[in-house]
């Protein structure tokens, strides 16, 4: 998926909403960042967590922002334009140009499963980690991202077509291996799963939907569809049956 332009806006409203608020309170949680760590955020967005990173580990720490995104890279600047303790990589995550052992701790949200070679980026992610550095991902399990409320054979039919949005739907259930033969110890799941019945103008249910039903365009489902489908879930939350479903998994692992 294109994070540039409108995409990397909608993008950046999903960060700033409960889901994203949540779950950067949860990656935070889990970094248990100390006063002068180097920490890497993966796929950094607009940069929301790089700035309470930054503010975190102090001046004599420093917070990493790497995205290929030039849209999400000038955003996630502005975002930090205040503080002088972060760097900003502009480039996608499979080499980077930095030295062995460099970080204290490195993170990603919602990034790896759209990076088609993400085993290079995971030994990267050990390469560039100290003896005893701290890895936490949050990933999807798309299979169970789901809108509930419109008609069932409508509402298959732009889920699938949002299937090609990504390159790894289920990475979560693959990542203890994956981490496992690159000498991680002591990984850990917990589940992030939320459900949202409100499609207000501040709802993640909302940045979602109009992700989604732009993604289903590109893909050459109709018009007409889209519109009724996003009429079917407008009906659906009147009469008080809508739901947007997500099961994000964070992921913690020692090196
Ligand atoms: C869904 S956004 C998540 C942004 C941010 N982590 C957040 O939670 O708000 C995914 C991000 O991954 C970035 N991305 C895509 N391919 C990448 C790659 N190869 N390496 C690093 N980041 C990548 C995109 O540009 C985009 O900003």
């Amino acid at each position: 998926m294109d994070f540039s332009g409108a995409n990397s806006n909608l993008q950046q409203r999903m960060a700033a909403s409960s889901a994203g608020i949540n779950r950067r309170l949860a990656v935070l949680n889990a970094l248990d960042i100390q006063i002068g760590q180097k920490i890497l955020d993966i796929g950094c967005g607009g940069g929301h967590l790089l700035e309470e990173v930054a503010l975190s580990v102090g001046p004599t720490g420093k917070s990493f922002g790497l995205d290929p995104s030039e849209a999400q890279i000038t955003s996630a600047k502005d975002r930090c334009i205040q503080l002088k303790n972060v760097e900003f990589l502009c480039q996608g995550a499979e080499k980077i140009n930095l030295p062995t052992n460099f970080f204290d701790s490195i993170t990603s949200t919602q990034t790896l499963e759209y990076i088609e070679n993400v085993d290079s980026v995971l030994v990267e992610t050990k390469r560039l980690l100290k003896s005893g550095g701290k890895f936490v991902n949050v990933s999807v399990l798309w299979d169970h991202f789901k809108f509930h409320g419109p008609e069932n054979e409508l509402n298959t039919l732009i889920h699938d077509a949002f299937r090609a949005h990504c390159f790894h739907q289920m990475l979560p259930i693959e990542m203890k291996s994956k981490l496992q033969n690159l000498g991680f110890y002591n990984i850990k799941n917990k589940e992030l799963a939320f459900l949202i019945t409100e499609r207000n103008n501040n709802s993640p249910a909302k940045f979602t939907e109009e992700t989604i039903a732009k993604f289903a365009l590109k893909e050459g489902v109709s018009e007409d569809k889209v519109l009724d489908w996003r009429n079917q879930l407008a009906l659906a939350e009147e009469q008080g049956h809508f739901g947007f479903t997500s099961f994000p998994v964070l992921t913690e692992a020692l090196l």
